[in-house]
C-alpha cells in the first residue's frame, strides 16, 4: 500500500482528505542504476508539510497524486546498481509506501545493526546531525553559556539540549505542558524548562537567565523568537533551525520586534540547512556515536506501527503530541 498527496495543504493545517490511500501493485519495472528497497522505518519531520506544499526550495518538488515523500531506512530486495545488492540496507529520501523504486545514487548504506533504522532516522540521522552541526558551528556553545532551546523536546531539540550539556552549558528548554517539561528536566538532564502554554517565557527567562542568553537555539519563530531577542547576552549567537509556529499558518508572520537588540548585543543571528554541512555529515555521526557509546547521549523517541497511521501520525508533531524523533514502522 502507499499513500499519495491529495492536496497542498497552504495557508492552513494538515487534514487526512490531504492524503490519498492507494493499494495497487507496486512498480515492477527497474530501470538501470536504481534500486527496489522495502520501506522498514519512515521519519515524520515538520518539513513534509512544506514538501507538500512545494514552498521549501530545498527540496524535490512534490506532485499531487504522486507517493507522499519521507526519510526513511530500508532493506534492497532487488539491484540493478553496482553500489548495492539485495540485503543491505539503505537510507535516503523514500516514501510513505510498502516498497519504493529509488536511483541507488541518492541512497547511503547503513550499518547493520541492533537498531539501525531508529538511529539512523534519530540520532545519527537528520535530527542527531542538525542539532550537532548548528550548535557546534552556528552556536558555539562554551562552558558556562546559557543555551535557551525553543521546541526543546522534539527530535531536534532534545538532542540539541543534550550536546550543550556536554558542551558545559546551562540549558534551559521551551516546551509545551508541564509533563513535557519534567521529561526534559528529569529525563534528559536540562537545568530547567519552562512550559510556554502556562508561564510567560519573557519573564521566566528573565529569572532564571538573569545574565541573558549566550546560545539561542530556536526551532519555533513567531512570538516565542521575539520574546527571547529581547532577553539576549552581549555576543549572543541565535541560531534560527526552524519556525514551526509559522508552518500551518497563511501570509507570513510580522518580523521580530525585537530584532535591533542584535545591534544593541553585538549578536550575531544564523539560519542554516543541514545539507550545508553534507561534506562533513561522517564527522558528526561519528562524533554523536561516541557520546552515544559513552552514554553521555541518549536518543529519545517514539515509534508507531503502520503505515496506515502515517497520516495521523505526521499531524501529532503539529499538536506537540511526541517526545523526542517521531516514527513509523512500516516493517521489522
Ligand atoms: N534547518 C534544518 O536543516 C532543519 C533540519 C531538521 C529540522 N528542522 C526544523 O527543526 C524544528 C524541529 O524539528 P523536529 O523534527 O525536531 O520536530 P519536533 O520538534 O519533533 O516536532 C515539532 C514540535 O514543535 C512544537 N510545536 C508545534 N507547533 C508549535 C507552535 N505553533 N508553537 C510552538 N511549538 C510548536 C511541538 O512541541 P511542543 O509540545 O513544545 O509545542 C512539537 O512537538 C522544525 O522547525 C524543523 O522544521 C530544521
Amino acid at each position: 500500500m502507499r499513500w499519495k498527496i491529495a492536496a497542498r495543504p497552504i495557508g492552513r493545517e494538515l487534514r487526512i482528505g490531504d492524503f490519498e490511500r492507494d493499494s495497487a501493485p507496486p512498480e515492477l519495472a527497474l530501470r538501470e542504476g536504481a534500486i527496489r528497497v522495502q520501506v522498514l522505518m519512515l521519519s515524520c519531520d515538520p518539513a513534509q508539510k512544506g514538501w507538500m506544499e512545494n514552498v521549501a526550495g530545498y527540496a524535490a518538488p512534490t506532485e499531487i497524486g504522486g507517493v507522499m515523500p519521507a526519510g526513511g531506512v530500508g532493506r534492497v530486495l532487488e539491484s540493478r546498481a553496482a553500489e548495492f545488492a539485495p540485503g543491505d540496507l539503505v537510507q535516503g529520501t523514500l516514501g510513505w509506501s510498502d516498497e519504493m523504486v529509488v536511483e541507488a545514487s541518492a541512497m547511503r548504506r547503513v550499518r547493520d545493526e541492533p537498531d539501525a533504522p531508529r538511529l539512523a532516522l534519530g540520532l545519527l540521522g537528520s535530527s542527531g546531525l542538525t542539532a550537532y552541526f548548528g550548535l557546534a558551528r552556528i552556536g558555539v556553545p562554551q562552558p558556562g553559556d546559557t543555551l535557551v532551546v525553543t521546541g526543546a523536546g522534539g527530535g531536534v531539540g532534545s538532542i540539541v539540549g543534550q550536546i550543550g550539556k556536554i558542551a558545559g552549558c546551562r540549558v534551559i528548554g521551551l516546551a509545551g505542558g508541564a509533563d513535557k517539561c519534567r521529561w526534559l528536566t528529569d529525563e534528559l538532564g536540562f537545568d530547567h524548562a519552562i512550559d510556554y502554554k502556562a508561564e510567560n517565557p519573557k519573564q521566566r527567562v528573565r529569572e532564571l537567565a538573569p545574565g541573558g542568553i549566550d546560545v539561542l537555539w530556536d526551532n519555533v519563530g513567531g512570538q516565542m523568537l521575539d520574546d527571547l531577542l529581547a532577553r539576549i547576552a552581549r555576543k549572543a549567537r541565535v541560531v534560527i533551525c526552524g519556525g514551526i509556529a509559522r508552518y500551518q499558518q497563511g501570509g507570513r508572520p510580522p518580523g521580530p520586534a525585537s530584532y535591533f537588540n542584535i545591534v544593541f548585543k553585538s549578536a550575531r543571528m544564523e539560519g542554516f540547512l543541514l545539507s550545508d554541512f553534507a561534506d562533513d555529515h561522517d564527522i558528526g555521526r561519528d562524533r554523536l556515536r561516541t557520546w552515544l557509546a559513552e552514554k553521555r547521549i541518549v536518543q529519545r523517541d517514539e515509534v508507531v506501527d503502520g503505515l496506515e497511521n502515517a497520516p495521523q501520525t505526521l499531524m501529532r508533531l503539529f499538536r506537540g503530541e511526541n517526545r523526542g524523533k517521531l516514527l513509523i514502522r512500516v516493517a521489522d
